[in-house]
């Protein structure tokens, strides 16, 4: 099997995401930091973590955070801002984990949507999407920077 073939099944493993706290925190700004060429800030995550409308939810391994993403949810829209899994840890289906577990906590808070933005480029996070049930609803010319490029915009109906 060639190392980009792996699948959930093929490594018998099923994540679940769960909750974040404080002590994950420096964890998931050093993910930002890997995964993102414009990264939340410790600060901010922290702020976020306090912040009754943003959500977060990781996949860990005992105390080592492996992925997380998190969702302003603003009843009844839930908006997925990040996912972001460890390079050494991906094609493991952690970033599946994280979105479902996303859209599950926004659906039993009451959100019946949810939407995200995505790069044009980013093969990998727009192939997870679709497969996830999200549409293509419109595209944000030169919505990023670092570098500039347009995003497209998705959109999910839950619960
Ligand atoms: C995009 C990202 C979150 C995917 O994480 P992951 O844990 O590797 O994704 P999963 O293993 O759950 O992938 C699920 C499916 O999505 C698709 N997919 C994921 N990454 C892919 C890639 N690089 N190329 C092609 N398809 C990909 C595949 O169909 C995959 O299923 P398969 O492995 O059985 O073929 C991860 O690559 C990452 O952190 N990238 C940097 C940050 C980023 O771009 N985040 C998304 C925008 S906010």
């Amino acid at each position: 099997m060639k190392e980009n073939d792996r699948t959930t099944e093929a490594f018998g493993t099923e994540w679940t995401a769960v909750g974040v706290t404080g002590e994950d925190i420096p964890q998931i700004a050093e993910l930002e930091r890997v995964c993102f060429s414009d990264p939340w800030s410790e600060a901010i995550l922290r702020e976020s973590l306090d912040n009754p409308l943003y959500r977060f939810v990781a996949v860990k391994e005992g105390a080592r955070v492996l992925g997380y993403a998190g969702m302003f949810l603003t009843i009844p829209e839930a908006q997925i801002a990040n996912v972001a899994v460890d390079p050494q840890m991906r094609r493991r289906g952690i970033a599946r984990s994280l979105v479902r577990g996303l859209v599950r906590e926004a659906a039993e808070a009451g959100a019946t949507v949810a939407f995200l933005e995505v790069r044009e480029h980013n093969a990998g996070a727009i192939s997870l999407y679709e497969q996830e049930g999200f549409v293509r609803v419109g595209m944000r010319k030169n919505y990023y920077d670092n570098p500039v490029e347009n995003g497209y915009v998705y959109v999910r109906e839950i619960g």
